[in-house]
This record gives structure tokens, sequence and C-alpha cells, in this order.
């Protein structure tokens, strides 16, 4: 196990009912609170009247923000930071799945610095970024999910989109940690089908993107890693099934802040590609995060982890997926076909042409995922150091 320093400092309140809560837990940490949620759902359901009532109550004054789009756009936070300074604002509540979460995060960042949130962002030509992160200022946060996917709610981390450049980079910092995050599980029961399995393949990758790729003796992590990517596999179809198996929704929710609260891939180095490859594809096609990588990982299993760890493939298809094949190389095959298979049962089996990516743009993009995550180098690591031409042929197997 590799030597580390995790400090995990967000307060999380976990439960059904918690969200009536909220105005006593953020009246600890503010006075004036911006809500930040998306544009339909939180009103729809009626969780952003509960919220600004709960708030109200607790003599918490609040300002909505209700204009995020998923895949939160550099634009649209430097508009809401600008909102957040002239009101005063002094916490900055994040509403919905990981694209208003993390829009919180950025806009709490921009009140403060008063600088364009794209300054920030990775691969950009200004290389201000290198300066401006790790992000140490910005007002502080709460985080209330309404959808089990990207582990936004707990962790430092925030993937905001620069539209006009087709950045989409992340940001993060330790200012970035959710002072508090309210899980309550019930506020994920009308998270459509397509959205919930999306949610359950973001929470896998983030499970398997570690375990692949980092060192392979961190014993602990792996048995955590494995017992999440078992919870995933276990209530991602019962969820779909019935929407409002509270049992079901708890589960994932809370595994998806597991996976990506730091106690999976601590200790173990570990890289990111899967993700640095979709999210070229959800910046260029604006196309949901989970079904992303679910379209580039038996591509990116084949083309890479087969050759390069079969082994790691292999366990992972024996703890997961049930796999009984005792040679390495076939049981390493038979576990990227299991993963299809789940993906085909909750319904995230596609291609990048179904989802309306042109194949003249496979190029760009294998380049933008280079420049942007590529920290300067012209390579992104995995197992081993990925260059165009690796992602390139990645984004071809994945194309159709
Ligand atoms: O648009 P609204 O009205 O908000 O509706 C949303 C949206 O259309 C809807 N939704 C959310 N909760 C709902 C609901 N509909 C009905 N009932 C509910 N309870 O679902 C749609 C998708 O929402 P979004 O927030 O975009 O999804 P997700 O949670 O998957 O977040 C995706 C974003 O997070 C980033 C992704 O790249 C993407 O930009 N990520 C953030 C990470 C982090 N901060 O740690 C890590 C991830 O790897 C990821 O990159
Ligand atoms: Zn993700």
């Amino acid at each position: 196990m590799l030597n580390f320093s995790l400090h995990t400092p967000t307060r999380i309140h976990f439960g059904q009912g918690e969200v009536d809560r909220a105005g006593e837990i953020i009246a600890t940490i503010g006075k004036k609170a911006l809500i930040v949620t998306g544009r339909t759902a939180t009103k729809k359901t009626g969780v952003l009247d509960r919220v600004v009532q709960a708030l109200q109550q607790a003599g918490v004054e609040t300002t909505i923000f209700a204009e995020i789009e998923p895949n939160p756009r550099a634009q649209t936070i430097d508009r809401a930071g600008l909102i957040a300074r002239e009101q005063g604002c002094d916490v900055i509540v994040g509403l919905g799945g990981g694209s208003p979460m993390d829009a919180a995060k950025a806009i709490a960042t921009v009140a403060v610095s008063k600088r364009p949130i794209a300054n920030y962002l990775r691969g950009t030509e200004s290389g201000l970024w290198r300066e401006l992160l790790p992000i140490k200022e910005a007002l502080p946060i709460v985080t209330i999910p309404t959808l089990a996917a990207t582990g936004s709610e707990a962790n430092s981390g925030a993937v905001i989109t620069d539209w006009e450049t087709k950045v989409k980079a992340g940001i993060g910092g330790p200012a970035l940690f959710p002072k508090a995050a309210i899980l309550d599980p019930e506020l994920t029961y009308t998270v459509p089908a397509n959205y919930t399995a999306d949610g359950a393949v973001d929470m896998f990758t983030h499970l398997y993107e570690g375990y692949m790729t980092g060192d392979e003796h961190a014993y602990v992590q792996d048995e955590i890693t494995e017992a999440l990517m078992r919870s995933t596999i276990r209530f991602a179809k019962p969820a779909l099934d019935n929407p409002k198996d509270y049992e079901a929704r708890a589960n994932l929710l809370w595994t998806s802040t597991l996976a990506l609260v730091g106690i999976t891939n601590t200790g173990r180095g570990g890289s990111y590609p899967a993700h640095a490859m979709e999210h070229t594809v959800s910046a260029y096609y604006d196309i949901s995060h989970g079904r992303g990588l679910a379209i580039l990982a038996p591509a990116y299993f084949s083309h890479v982890i087969l050759h390069d760890r079969p082994h790691r493939l292999a366990r992972l298809g024996r703890r997961v997926f049930d796999i009984t094949i005792s040679d390495e190389q076939e049981a390493a095959k038979a576990t990227i076909e299991a993963m299809i298979t789940w993906f085909k049962e909750i319904g995230t089996f596609d291609t990048l042409k179904n989802v309306g990516v042109k194949r003249e743009d496979l190029l760009p993009m294998a380049q933008d995922t280079i420049r942007v995550a590529g920290n300067g180098a012209t390579t992104i690591p995995s197992t081993h150091p990925l260059t165009v031409e690796d992602v390139l042929a990645i984004y071809e197997a994945a194309y159709e």
C-alpha cells in the first residue's frame, strides 16, 4: 500500500426525511443561502419548495438559481457567482444531481475570487489553472443530492464545461469539501430509469478506475471496492423495477458517496482514464456522463486492461460477477462479457454513433482528451501511458 493522507471533512446526514432538517443544518453554517439547482426536476418534484421552506423556517434567507444544465457550463457558473456576490450570500447549497452540486462548488469559488471559472480549467491556453488549483478559498458549500451517481456530495471535486472551447475539466481543492451533505434517499425516487442506470455505471466506474490502474497491494481498498461494486449491481435493477424501493435507493445513494469519497482510491494511486475519455465525449455532445462511460468501458477494457492487467479483470469478474473460469485470460474476457450483459440488463449498453457522435470528430476528441487530461504531457495515465492513437482506437471500437 502506498503512503497516504486522507481528509474527508463533510458531515453526512443520511436517511428518510433528513431533507426537512436542511434549515437547522444550514443555519449553523450561514444566514443567506444561494440555492443552486437544475432547471426542472426539483421544481417538479416539490423538493425545491421543501428546502426553501425548511431554510426560511430556520431563519435562513434564500435566493434561488435554478438554471444549471446537465454538464454545467462555465458561463452559467459565472452568472450565478455574480448573483451570489451581489446578494451577499454566505453559503451555497447544491440541490440536485452532480451537475448542480458541482456548479455549487464552482459558484462558491468564483463568488470569492471574482475570476471566471474558465481560468481554473485544465488544458486551457492561459495555463492559469496551474497557479489557481488546488482551490483554497470558497464560500461554504452544502450539498443535497437527488440522484445517486457522482459522489460530488462529499468530495472536493467538480467538473465544469466551457462550451465554447469544448473543454470539460475537473477542478478541486480543500475549500470545495461541502461542510454538510444531506442524503435523503427518498429524493431519488423520481429519478427516471435512464439516469438511475447511468448513475449506477458512473459509480461502478469510479470504483474500477483505481482498482485497474493503481497499486496492487492495497488489500483493504480492493476489498472495499469489490463490496461497493457488488452493491451497485445488487441494487441497480431493483431501483429500476421499483423506483420507490427504499432499500435499493438508500444503498445506491450511500454507495455513490463511498465510491468517490476517498476511501477506495487512497493508498493506491491510480488514474481516471475512462473519465478523461468520457469527459471529452460529453463536452462535445452534451450526453449523460454515465452513459458515455458505459459506451467506452468495453473498448477500454479490451484495448488496455486485457493486455496490461488481465489478472485484475479476472479478479473483478470472480469477486463481482461470480465468474468461475480458472484461466486468467479467459476469465478476463468473460468479465468484459459479464459487464456488457449487466449494461444490457439495466439499459446502458450503447454506442458513440447511437448517441449522435460524428466519426470525423473522433480524432479531435482524442487530441482534446490528451490536451485537457494530460497535464501538458502527450499521454494520459492508465496502466501504461495512453497516446492520442490509443484513445482514438478506443473511440473507434466504441463507435458502432
Ligand atoms: O436538469 P434537472 O432538472 O436538474 O434534472 C436532472 C437532469 O436532467 C435529472 N434529475 C436529477 N435528480 C432528479 C432528476 N430527475 C428526476 N428526479 C430527480 N430526483 O437528472 C438529469 C441528470 O442530472 P445531472 O445532475 O446532470 O446528473 P449526474 O448526477 O450524473 O451529474 C453529472 C455531472 O457530474 C459530473 C459529470 O461529468 C457531469 O457533468 N461528475 C462529477 C463528479 C464529482 N464532482 O465528483 C465525478 C463524476 O465522475 C462526474 O464527472
Ligand atoms: Zn464519473
